[in-house]
């Protein structure tokens, strides 16, 4: 039991893949967290069974239409409902919380990310989206206000695993892994017919359905190349990908002796999740233990960029700089929703990403939250006019 007092929570995006599983984390601590505040975008249901069942000071529901149903439903209890965008932004800024669960998918999480740590919260940050798009605005802010991001992401916490005790000037390369999807031995040829249901068939980890996606075509991991960039300050020669199926290295180091350290365990969110929001302890729990008896092999190789275009784009995008990674993204959210929509096929996600970095990256730094709103805005105009023609 711990003497110190339990810390104040709030969870962006708590009726997710990440969101449920942070929950679940923090209910195997009672004595050590108290909930604030939880979020969902239109999940009415979820977010009212939660709220009941963890009482926080308010919830924020981000579809506005739903909140009357959600004051509704939570008419009994003491428990405030906010709606939209200031909605999030309240829950993100509650002065009891001092540390916010960032679990929001896509550009959306962003503006919420970036109030927390402007009010000085610390972040536990799952939703990549926020570091590839604004990595500067993020990093300013931490820097301003004293907070600090702790990465969620399996392969960004294994590094930061990998980096605690080290001096970060003898850090020479990181190696994040690369489960390499559901397509990886798939014929190249073929991938004009895939369907949605076969991408989001996931071989070794159960998400929500645009990350799942970004798996498929390893837009996540270029996301990933990104976000590492910005969390452990390195150039992008120094991030490199390497395809490990059996996701049991999670990330690796390599550093200026010749040694590597690498980060092992079962394909787990829960424990990721569970380190951002222990650290700098290690808390004992009951998550499954890495079985090397069941282990037949543990194999890694290069990731083909030819079949898999997305992950060079978001190279590409990276060394650019300026508005590039925006659009990278905005245009990747619109794709791959018009996929899961059926409404395009699965090669017109690079497709339409390449076109949208050619038509509109912009080499100048956004400075500010505004810039990237109207570079995330133009791009989603641009990829449905393109992929979907009046
Ligand atoms: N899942 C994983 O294992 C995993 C691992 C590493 C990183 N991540 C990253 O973590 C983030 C969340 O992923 P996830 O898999 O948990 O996604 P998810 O299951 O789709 O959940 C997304 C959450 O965001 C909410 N949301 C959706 N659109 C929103 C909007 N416009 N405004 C406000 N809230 C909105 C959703 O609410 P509703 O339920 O109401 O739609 C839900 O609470 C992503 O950035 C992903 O890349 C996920």
């Amino acid at each position: 039991m711990p003497a110190s007092s339990p810390r104040g929570l709030s969870i962006l995006g708590s009726t997710g893949s990440v969101g449920t599983q942070t929950l679940e984390v923090a209910a195997l601590f009672p004595e050590r967290f108290v909930i604030h505040g939880l979020t969902a975008g239109s999940n009415v249901d979820l977010l009212a069974e939660q709220a009941r069942r963890v009482r926080p000071q308010c919830v924020a529901i981000a579809d506005a239409s739903k909140a009357a149903t959600l004051r509704d439903r939570l008419a009994d209890t003491a428990v405030e409902v906010l709606a939209g965008a200031d909605g999030l932004r309240e829950v993100a800024t509650l002065d009891a919380a001092d540390l916010v669960m960032g679990a929001v998918v896509g550009f959306a999480g962003l503006p919420p990310v970036l109030a927390a740590l402007r009010a000085g919260k610390d972040v536990a940050l799952a939703n990549k989206e926020t570091l590839v798009v604004a990595g500067a605005l993020v990093t300013e802010a931490q820097r301003a206000h004293g907070a600090h991001v702790l990465p969620v992401d399996s392969e960004h916490s294994a590094i930061f695993q990998c980096l605690t005790g080290e001096d970060d000037a003898t850090v020479e390369r990181i190696v994040l892994t690369a489960s390499g999807g559901p397509f990886r031995t798939r014929d190249p040829k073929t991938f004009s017919a895939i369907t949605p249901a076969e991408a989001l068939d996931h071989p070794n980890w159960s998400m929500g359905s645009k990350i799942t996606i970004d798996s498929a075509t390893l837009m996540n991991k270029g996301l990933e190349v990104i976000e590492a960039r910005w969390l452990f300050d390195l150039a992008p020669d120094a991030i490199d990908v390497l395809v490990h199926p059996q996701s049991i290295i999670h990330s690796m180091v390599a550093f200026s002796d010749g040694s590597m350290k690498a980060q092992l365990g079962v394909p787990d969110m829960k424990v990721p999740i569970q380190y951002a929001l222990s650290y700098p302890e290690r808390w004992p729990a009951p998550h499954e233990r890495l079985d090397w008896t069941t282990i037949a092999a543990l194999d890694f190789e290069p990731p083909n960029t030819d079949a898999f275009p997305c992950l060079r784009l978001a190279y590409d995008a990276l060394r650019a700089g300026g508005t590039a990674p925006a659009v990278l993204n905005a245009a990747n959210e619109v794709a791959v929703a018009l996929f899961l929509d059926e409404a395009i096929g699965f090669m017109d996600i690079p497709r339409a990403v390449e076109e949208a970095l050619q038509a509109l990256a912009a080499p100048e730094t956004p400075r500010d939250l505004d810039t990237l709103r109207a570079a995330d805005a133009a791009a989603r105009r641009h990829v449905k006019e393109l992929l979907l023609p009046a």
